[in-house]
């Protein structure tokens, strides 16, 4: 009885038949092997060599089988065609060329003899595999074809030609399958079910004959992957779509300008064009271009919800060419619209051909299409950010770096240097536009969406992985901690590097991640303090783990921390330099200078920083798992500690302070991978069954998703180019028009030089906001005379260090502020002398509502005599 069936496929392979099945004859002798019965089934699809001959000849001495194929020529069906014929229980799967080395059968059919794996395949790109003799062009293609699957399958080598399986599990599928890419296939139909194992070849490349793998398998490849993930994508949609979209277009146009010259307004004329062009692209786009069976499950409104979806997505984008090329690149608007429409173009076929007229045929697995869906938000938001980064105006807060930039040093008052550094670094390179002030903000999410994978991935596999990244794009402040450049953003990816790490030391004792944890938390910490609280988390960890805990008598644990100090040591420096002055700013001066009760707060935070679903979810799962501890698993308690850890030290803080919201976002990351699995549950091979509220959590995920992003665009549509409708009202107004109110700031300072002969200390009576505005608009004149509040005895954060107020002056002082509150105290007479009026002086604009100017002008001010309601704490 026949238990093993070799099934090698043949086109014009004369010369390499002989050599092959003598080294597979040896090869089946060995001693593993020797008592399997076994059979060769050749499967030519009508060789014009002697292949056909050459391989029956060997049917008198061994068992040699030959399958001659007449039909359409295709290697796929050639192998399912064998498998089809063929006698044994096991298959391997090879190539007639010799390229696939007969000496490793008996690993590669081991596992399934012993039940160990269901599917094993001979891979190229696993520790001892190669690929040898291959011209260069080779592995270009074959590296970018395998990186191509990389959302389908986590094998290494899921273009390998070489597999041992079981007939049933081929015989699973569906025989649309066609190509070269049969493994793939398998990998993605089968993939949730079947066991698969890896072992390492040496892939040589033929001596005889030349390759078949033409231009055309390779477009066959592209067209497979990509109704594998759903997608109903062809020539045919492609055409139809377009001549629809071409023909949506000149109904928007038109209808956009007979609406404008019947004076229906802006807003409504966009608004309405928008919509009725849209509707007739998708009864046409569903009746005609992407016609087909997938129709029947989603109802009509499901569908048109998703089209709109889709349209919103292209429309912001659309925005946010336009403004990039118009203000950025200086296009006229009539040129820009062009790319901006093909750009349109793209994400609405992508999108109909992926969303909303998706594929739902049996090859289609939910798991893959939600992998390719995080990949491609994931493009789609950073693209938006690319575009809209440099015309959001900056925050006081970058402006505030900004000036920590232009006073380079080891350290700050406020925050460690990291910041500072970076903005020094791109400044100096691209000059002082709102660009270069953020331009790290690009590669800091491009390596925070690796690490929220990788420790997703560690966590769960591919699938938890990608959704994680996907958290960093679409929880809303994580979204927002890559659009403005604050310590915040650097500190959240070493945040979820240290966590990576961390894992890999404490829970897989993997004893060389000591590298890459000292690392990410001598980094983090140059960016910002409370990274330190996982330390703490991982002290926790330890007490409650007992494999953890052996770390803590091993040196690996204490070279991280050496290579964490070492990294730090710049803040430590200075901070001794400075009495410590940073330190206890954190510490002590925050706790003195906001008594209050906030930990409650900790939950609304979480809601709002994180979402109302993704945060209920979190808080459901605390209670869910904490109930259950006794069957926990370790990586499930390192998720829970490292969120809860942080989380607990807030919420005392809160007992006492302020908790300002933002600093408790970065300790919801060690949880993310643990909130995804338990969102994408459904998704998910061996989910367990799902309680009712996992189940209304789990639906209302995705669309909860779509409606953040959409809203992110919405937001960056608003700020930069305004919405039809909405005015841009007082949205931080004050901060908005520090550009003009600068100016004007400006002449008042010149009006007094020339009163007096001396350019005045310019003075804004706040700590840093005002102060930092000043600077960055103001020219040469005005930074290098701006300080704060400091010299009204009030604290003045670093301009306490960039501008001397110990000592008593009678320069001329103009006091500045957007709101009159300090300026117009009484007690601001002790502090100053001749103290004038308070005057103030409004702007108005077309786009935005007015500002006024607050100020006050002085002669010198006498620092001992201030008696200030909140008296600043003396300064070592
Ligand atoms: N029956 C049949 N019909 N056999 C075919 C056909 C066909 O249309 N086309 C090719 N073959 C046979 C060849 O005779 C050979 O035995 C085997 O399939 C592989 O074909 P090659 O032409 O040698 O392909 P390759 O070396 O370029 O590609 C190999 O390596 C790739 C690694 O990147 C194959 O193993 C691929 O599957 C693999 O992806
Ligand atoms: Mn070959």
């Amino acid at each position: 009885m026949v238990q093993l069936s070799l099934i090698i496929p043949t086109l014009n392979e004369a010369s390499n038949i002989d050599g092959l099945i003598a080294a597979i004859q040896r090869s089946m002798s060995s001693p593993e092997l020797i008592d399997l019965n076994y059979e060769i089934l050749v499967v030519d699809d009508n060789s014009e060599d002697e292949t056909v001959p050459t391989a029956l000849a060997w049917g008198e001495s061994l068992p040699v089988r030959v399958i001659e194929r007449r039909g359409k020529r295709d290697l796929s069906a050639s192998v399912l065609e064998g498998v089809d014929r063929a006698l044994g229980k096991w298959i391997v799967v090879m190539d007639a060329d010799g390229s696939h080395p007969p000496s490793a059968l008996p690993e590669l059919v081991k596992p399934l003899l012993n039940n160990t794996a269901d599917l094993v395949v001979g891979s190229r790109h696993v520790m001892g595999g190669a690929t040898v003799n291959w011209p260069w062009y080779r592995h270009v293609t074959s590296r970018l074809a395998t990186w191509m699957a990389w959302p389908f399958t986590e094998v290494k080598d899921p273009m390998s030609g070489f597999f041992a399986t079981s007939k049933e599990i081929i015989q699973c599928l569906p025989r649309s399958a066609a190509g070269y890419k049969i493994l793939l296939e398998l990998l993605v139909q089968g993939g949730d079910q079947i066991r698969i194992q890896e072992i390492p070849i040496q892939f040589e490349d033929r001596q005889h004959g030349q390759s078949k793998l033409t231009h055309a398998q390779q477009i066959i490849y592209l067209k497979r992957l990509m109704n594998l993930g759903g997608g109903r994508v062809s020539k045919t949609t492609a055409q139809r779509f377009l001549g629809v979209g071409l023909i949506g277009m000149v109904i928007d146009l038109s209808l956009f300008l007979l609406l404008a010259h019947w004076h229906a307004g802006l807003a409504t004329a966009h608004m309405a064009s928008f919509s009725v062009a849209t509707l007739f692209n998708f009864s046409l786009n569903h009746r005609w271009s992407f016609r087909g069976s997938a129709h029947t499950q989603d109802s009509i409104l499901k569908r048109y919800a998703r089209f709109m979806v889709i349209a919103i997505f292209a429309l912001l984008l659309r925005g946010g060419v336009l403004i990039f090329l118009i203000d950025s690149l200086n296009w006229p608007a009539w040129l820009a619209i062009l790319p901006a429409i093909g750009a349109t173009t793209i994400v609405n076929y992508l999108g109909s051909a992926f969303f909303v007229f998706a594929s739902t045929e049996s090859g289609v697995i939910p798991r893959v299409r939600w992998h390719l869906a995080a990949l491609a938000l994931f493009v789609y938001v950073f693209v938006l950010r690319i575009l809209y980064l440099p015309h959001l105006p900056l925050l006081p807060d970058e402006m505030y770096y900004w000036v920590y930039a232009q006073h380079l040093d080891l350290s700050y008052l406020d925050h460690p240097p990291l910041v500072a550094w970076l903005m020094g670094a791109s400044t100096a390179l691209m000059g002082d536009h709102t660009f270069a002030v953020r331009a790290w903000l690009l590669p800091i999410v491009l390596l925070g969406a690796i690490f929220f994978y990788r420790y997703g991935e560690t966590m769960g596999g591919r699938t938890v992985g990608l959704l994680s990244m996907l958290a960093l794009v679409s929880l809303p402040f994580f979204f927002l901690s890559g659009l403005v450049l604050t310590p915040d953003a650097p500190m959240i990816v070493a945040w979820a590097a240290s966590l990576f790490y961390l894992k890999r030391l404490l829970v897989d004792q993997q004893s060389r991640a000591f590298i890459g944890l000292g690392l990410a938390m001598g980094l983090g910490l140059l960016a910002k303090y409370s990274i330190a609280l996982l330390a703490l988390g991982g002290l926790v960890f330890m007490a409650l783990d007992t494999q953890a805990r052996r770390w803590l008598f091993k040196p690996p644990l204490y070279r991280a921390i050496a290579i964490a100090t070492l990294i730090f040591s710049p803040v430590l420096w200075w901070n001794s330099q400075n009495g410590w002055a940073s330190f206890g700013f954190q510490f002590t001066r925050r706790l003195a200078e906001n008594p209050d009760f906030t930990s409650h707060l900790v939950v609304v935070y979480a809601l709002l920083l994180l979402s109302p679903v993704f945060a209920t979810a979190a808080f459901y799962l605390f209670f869910q798992r904490l109930k259950r501890r006794s069957e926990m698993d370790r990586k499930t308690l390192f998720m829970l500690v490292m969120t809860l850890v942080p989380l607990s030290v807030f919420f005392m803080y809160g007992l006492f302070s302020v908790t300002k919201f933002h600093w408790t976002l970065p300790a919801w990351i060690a949880l993310i991978p643990l909130v995804m699995q338990f969102l994408m549950a459904p998704y998910l091979p061996n989910a367990p069954r799902l309680s009712a509220v996992q189940h209304v959590l789990a639906r209302s995920w995705a669309p909860s998703l779509l409606v953040l992003v959409i809203s992110y665009g919405l937001l960056l549509h608003y700020i930069t180019l305004g919405l039809p409708g909405v005015t841009r009202s007082d949205w931080n107004t004050a901060y908005l028009s520090w550009p003009e109110l600068t100016r004007e700031t400006e002449e008042l300072a010149q009006s007094i030089e020339a009163e007096t002969g001396i350019y005045p200390i310019v003075a804004a009576t706040d700590k840093w906001g005002v102060s930092a505005a000043l600077s960055y608009y103001g020219g040469k004149d005005l930074s290098g005379n701006v300080t704060a509040q400091n010299i009204l005895g009030m604290s003045g954060s670093m301009w306490e260090f960039w501008f001397d107020d110990e000592q008593p002056t009678t320069r001329p002082i103009l006091l500045v502020h957007h709101k009159a509150e300090l300026i117009e105290e009484e007690w601001i007479e002790d502090a100053l002398i001749e103290v004038g009026p308070l005057q103030s002086k409004t702007l108005t604009f077309n786009d935005k509502p007015p500002a006024t100017l607050y100020y006050r002008k002085a002669m010198g001010f006498r620092r001992e005599q201030v008696r200030t309601p909140e008296s600043r704490p003396p300064l070592p």
